[in-house]
């Protein structure tokens, strides 16, 4: 496939998918960039089934042109009592000059993998794409996907996740570079040292698959999206650069922090949620130690940590925040979604 069979790929007029960002965006952004001849996309790891409902009804309200909708497909780990235990030991000096009750946790963290129900919900919708982080679902559950003419693309972060995605029969493969902001798509090995940048990911992997490859990471302004497309990329998918638009839900914290030159500083971590995933490094990340072996699983890590953003943030730090962000924030722009994917495009 060459770089102008985007349209066959995404049905759309531009090769620019903005990234589903769990967390800091809904329909909104989304609906703003496909209306402007991109890819939005609905993150809806994060999502319960009604409020999945209702961004389905204003997608469908607000526009007719295509939407990718994301989801995660981790492997939902045991709950390890004895680990989460010696967090909640390891967090408590925090809590206390947080002056927070542990008692009051939530019971369970708040990402569920794909699944039968969801496909339930999505069934009368039939969204022409889907995307994946962290591997597939189940072969009953692809060939039900598919059956609704949807395009199942998936996040691969080195040549073996590719090859592995492409022999489950995926439409499409990220290639997500060490660069990208956010959660690591990493699913066939935990070792970050496996993980590789664009510009090394992009050509091994096109030259070794035949579906369509889109590059994501790293990548904020029309030159990045040209480079990318040079090295064999189909179409590339932009996350970081849309966190200052105006239809982005960010924090003004986050926002803060992407303005500033804290910025200049990302790192991957497993503290915020148990899986690696970069974010702009403050006092949470450097206290306990990046990739840290104390952290529970994904996602159970996110249940204290939730609860000390929470405090944090209203005394107005972000100290304790998940600030998701690639290696370049360069691109990060107070304007419109639409704006910002014709800049990218090259308009
Ligand atoms: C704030 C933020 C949240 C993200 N959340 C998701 C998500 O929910 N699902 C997903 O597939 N990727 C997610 N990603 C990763 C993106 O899909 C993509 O790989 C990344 O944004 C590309 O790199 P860039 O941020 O340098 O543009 C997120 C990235 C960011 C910055």
């Amino acid at each position: 496939m060459g770089n102008q069979d985007f349209k066959q790929l995404l049905g759309t007029d531009l090769p620019i998918i903005q990234a589903p960002m769990a967390g800091v965006q809904g329909s909104a952004l989304a609906v703003a960039v496909s209306e402007a001849g991109g890819l939005g996309s609905l993150p809806c790891a994060m999502l319960s089934p009604e409020q999945l409902i209702a961004e389905i009804n204003r997608i469908k309200a607000a526009t007719a042109k295509p939407v990718n909708f994301n989801f995660f497909c981790h492997e939902m780990p045991a709950f390890d009592e004895k680990k989460q235990a010696a967090w909640q030991v390891r967090l408590k000096p925090y809590f206390d000059e947080l002056d927070i009750d542990s008692d009051s946790l939530p019971a369970g963290a708040s990402r569920t993998p794909f699944n039968p129900t969801t496909a339930d919900l999505l069934e009368a919708y039939k969204p022409e794409i889907i995307s994946f982080h962290f591997g597939l679902p189940n072969k009953e559950l692809m060939a039900r996907i598919k059956g609704w003419g949807t395009k199942i693309i998936s996040t691969a972060t080195t040549l073996k996740e590719a090859l592995w995605l492409e022999a489950k029969g995926v439409d499409a493969i990220i290639a997500q570079g060490l660069e990208a902001g956010g959660h690591r798509g990493m699913f066939l090995s935990a070792d970050i040292t496996t993980q590789v940048g664009l510009a090394a990911l992009v050509p091994q992997i096109v030259s070794q698959v035949k579906v369509p490859v889109i590059a994501a990471g790293g990548l904020a302004d029309a030159k990045g999206v040209q480079a990318a497309l040079l090295l064999g990329a189909t179409a590339v998918q932009v996350g970081t650069a849309y966190l200052l638009c105006n239809e982005a839900n960010t924090s003004q914290l986050h926002r803060a922090a992407l303005k500033s030159t804290q910025a200049e500083h990302t790192a991957l971590t497993t503290i915020f949620t148990g899986k690696p995933a970069r974010g702009i490094v403050n006092r949470a990340i450097k206290e306990l130690g990046y990739i840290s072996k104390e952290a529970p699983a994904f996602p159970y890590a996110s249940i204290e940590m939730g609860k000390l953003r929470a405090a944090a943030e209203k005394n107005n730090s972000a100290e304790f925040s998940s600030l998701w962000s690639g290696q370049n924030p360069s691109g990060c722009k107070e304007i419109s979604a639409s704006e910002l994917t014709k800049q990218l495009a090259g308009f």
